[in-house]
């Protein structure tokens, strides 16, 4: 739904000569280990689609089929995409769907497979946020299968229960999953949906995040926050967030 503040994953420069992430330019170099010259360790730099912007947008817009060069264009593109593969995930997901893996990857691909080439596939580039590295590209797919045999299957389907029982288990698939980070980009938005997911086979109302605008910024940092706490294995902070998410539109249902 909703764009969490502005976090720019950038693809990680190995190339230590180039310092400060890719904003604006494509880069040169081999990918995926291809290049490293047999002479000596020289860094690569990884390219691809993921690795590059679209040509005219400045380095704002990630390379996509659309050839949209306006940030402003492109989020509604993905927002408007992520409304309809929401829509049209309400018949593929009901009280007995157990999310793995390869779930995960269609709902990516059909939110965003209209608009990125690299959609429904796991990342190859490496990400980097502030001084926080997310795991590498090259682990993802174990990573996704370990996800799969232990916290998948240990919360999904997601069963009711009480309040506080359900958003300890969104929380621990919500902070693994975004752990991993299994895309090139879309990693919050497509972990928020499976939290809604989640809390609606449990027969509960989706979270409100509440994450649009100035006065939401508090919202946001503790959002962040509590996922960053997560990642350590600290859940109470992200289900406390989902719980008062959820709490007030309960309340309304009455
Ligand atoms: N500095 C950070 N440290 C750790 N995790 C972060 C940081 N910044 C953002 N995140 C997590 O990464 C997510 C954003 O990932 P991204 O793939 O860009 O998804 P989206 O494009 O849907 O926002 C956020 O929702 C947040 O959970
Ligand atoms: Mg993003």
């Amino acid at each position: 739904m909703d764009k969490i503040v502005t976090i720019k994953s950038h693809p990680l420069r190995f190339d230590a000569r180039k310092r400060g992430g890719i904003r604006g330019r494509n880069h040169g170099g081999s990918g995926r280990f291809s290049g490293v010259k047999s002479q000596g360790l020289r860094y690569v730099t990884p390219e691809g689609p993921e690795a590059e912007t679209q040509p005219g947008s400045r380095g704002r817009v990630l390379r996509n089929l659309l050839g949209l060069t306006r940030k402003r264009d492109i989020d509604r593109a993905e927002f408007e995409a992520l409304l309809k593969a929401q829509e049209s995930f309400l018949d593929r997901v009901g009280p007995e769907t157990r999310f793995t893996a390869k779930l995960i990857r269609e709902m990516h691909r059909t939110w965003l497979g209209e608009i990125y080439s690299w959609a429904g596939e796991y990342r190859t580039v490496e990400l980097q946020k502030g001084s926080f590295r997310w795991p590498p590209a090259f682990r993802v797919e174990q990573n996704m299968r370990v996800l799969e045999e232990g916290i998948l299957r240990g919360n999904t389907p997601c069963r009711a229960d009480a309040l506080e029982a359900v958003t300890i288990r969104m929380a621990e698939v919500h902070a693994d999953l975004l752990l991993i980070h299994p895309f090139r980009d879309g990693n919050g938005r497509i972990a928020r949906w499976l939290a809604d997911l989640m809390a609606l086979q449990a027969a509960l109302p989706a979270p409100g995040y509440e994450f649009e605008g100035r006065k939401n910024l508090g919202n946001r940092k503790r959002y962040l926050a509590a996922v960053v706490r997560g990642y350590a294995r600290d859940y109470e902070p992200l289900a406390a967030f989902f719980s008062a998410a959820i709490a007030p539109r309960l309340e309304r249902l009455g």
